[in-house]
């Protein structure tokens, strides 16, 4: 089981996932406000997260089409990721989220 924790609006709320599921997925099962509109299809960006700049080297590199939305995210940060391309694994378990 993978623990995590999202950040939003100054609240931070407790997730659980098995590996493998959608970093979109869990949070949106968490409540949090992630449209996820294209259904993962990295044509909306409404699901932009920002990793916790300890966890986000972790994660694999987003590939080019992802940056490529990364870059019309005007909140965007350094360690902001589209939730519907993050996969979970074990290495992840205690990862912090903030949901801008
Ligand atoms: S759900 Fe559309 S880009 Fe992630």
């Amino acid at each position: 089981m993978i623990r995590l924790v999202f950040e939003h609006r100054g609240a931070s709320v407790p997730a659980e996932a098995e590996a493998g599921a959608r970093l979109l997925d869990v949070a949106q099962a968490a409540g949090m406000p992630l449209e996820g509109t294209c259904g993962g299809q990295l044509a909306c960006a409404t699901c932009h997260v920002v990793i916790a700049a300890d966890w986000a080297g972790r994660l694999p590199p987003p590939g080019e089409a992802e940056e490529d939305m990364l870059d019309l995210v005007p909140a965007a940060t350094r360690t902001s990721r589209l939730a519907c391309q993050v996969r979970l694994t074990e290495a992840l378990d205690g990862m912090v989220v903030r949901v801008t």
